[in-house]
């Protein structure tokens, strides 16, 4: 088991000494909860790969305090710093060139580093204590759910790492979203996520290149990590547009759980699920991965999910749903 500290300045001053000397650290962001180590030690962000069982041409996200640090670390372009000054500290994460202080092991050998500096008022003051880079994938099993609270990380990792800061529930409880920002013309989304294809755009005064509308399309030289299947369930999923009848479905096959976008009206049985009171797309991010976390605990043969429409968040909640689902 591990510690789970609560995120005091005595514990954050001693989780920075901890990292500093190498060790992994469950921490809350506002997207999902990270597996954190100093990005600047080799051997240390090589054990973040043995405890997500991640294989290691999937590079990792460095988490910065400061424009010192991303100076530190690669060579911004305009584009970069428009976004950055726009939407950081936020759910944004910006592909540039790196620099050679960046271990290999961290970048997966890519020429490239992705960056990002999260707005979790934890996170803040623990990229601020330590004088270093935090690199920190999600902290879950690879391929798994993401964590959106503590306790998510806590069963997942919890006999592999020995700290944990509770930084409460995830806002957005979706990953940031990726954006290649090396050409200064043209912006590449390569991971949909907490930040809207369409608040980028209107930002930038320009179009995005977005990824490819179906999973199994993704370039995986692009971005080594974004593999059609990830997010899964342990039971099978599968994504419909949306569920008919589900009074009579739902109580006709009990090993079959299903999860809706909004409250149902009427009475259900324990194999109907939600993800919002009122549809709200926010509600709908915040809650998915921990939703999808209880109905896997419970272990239905199956779960059928209704999808959100193709717009603004819900672009990143059908994403996530696609890859869950894939086989
Ligand atoms: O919201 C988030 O971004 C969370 C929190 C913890 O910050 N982190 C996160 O990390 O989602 P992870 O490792 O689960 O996903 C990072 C993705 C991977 O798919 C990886 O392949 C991609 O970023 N990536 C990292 N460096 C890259 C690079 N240089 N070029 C292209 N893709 C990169
Ligand atoms: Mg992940």
């Amino acid at each position: 088991m591990a510690t789970i500290l609560q995120p005091t300045d005595e514990n954050l001053l001693q989780m920075s000494k901890f990292l500093l000397s190498g060790g992994l650290v469950g921490i809350p962001t506002e997207t999902v909860y990270g597996l954190a180590a100093n990005a600047l030690d080799p051997e240390a962000s090589k054990k973040i790969f043995e405890v997500k069982n991640r294989p290691s041409n999937d590079p990792l996200i460095c988490h910065v305090a400061s424009q010192e640090e991303v100076d530190q670390i690669c060579f911004p372009t305009d584009l970069a710093r428009k976004l950055c000054d726009a939407f950081w500290p936020g759910p944004l994460t910006v592909i540039l060139r790196k620099k050679s202080v960046v271990p290999e092991i961290v970048t997966a050998g890519l020429d490239s580093v992705a960056i990002r500096c999260s707005s979790h008022p934890v996170m803040r003051s623990l990229t601020r204590l330590c004088e270093f880079p935090i690199a920190a994938p999600s902290a879950n099993p690879f391929a798994y759910i993401s964590p959106t609270r503590a306790e998510h990380v806590e069963t997942s990792l919890g006999n592999k790492i020995e700290y944990i800061i509770d930084g409460g529930p995830c806002e957005f409880g979706l990953e940031s979203t990726i954006i290649d920002a090396r050409e200064e013309s043209s912006p590449r989304i390569l991971r949909y996520g907490a930040l809207s294809p369409e608040e980028i755009e209107d930002e930038l005064g320009m179009e995005a290149q977005r990824p490819a509308k179906t999973a199994s399309d993704n370039i995986p030289q692009i971005a080594p990590g974004i593999l059609p299947k990830h997010y899964s369930p342990n039971s099978k999923l599968e994504v419909v547009s949306k569920i008919l009848d589900l009074e009579k479905i739902a109580t006709e096959d009990e090993d079959t759980a299903y999860l809706l976008l909004q409250k149902p009206r009427f009475e259900t049985e324990r194999n109907v699920f939600w993800l919002s009171e009122s549809g709200r797309l926010q509600d709908i991010a915040a809650n998915l991965f921990d939703v999808l976390r209880k109905m896997d605990t419970i272990g239905f043969s199956r779960i059928v999910a209704e999808e959100a429409k193709e717009l603004g968040l819900g672009v990143a909640i059908n994403d996530r749903l696609r890859r869950a689902a894939q086989d």
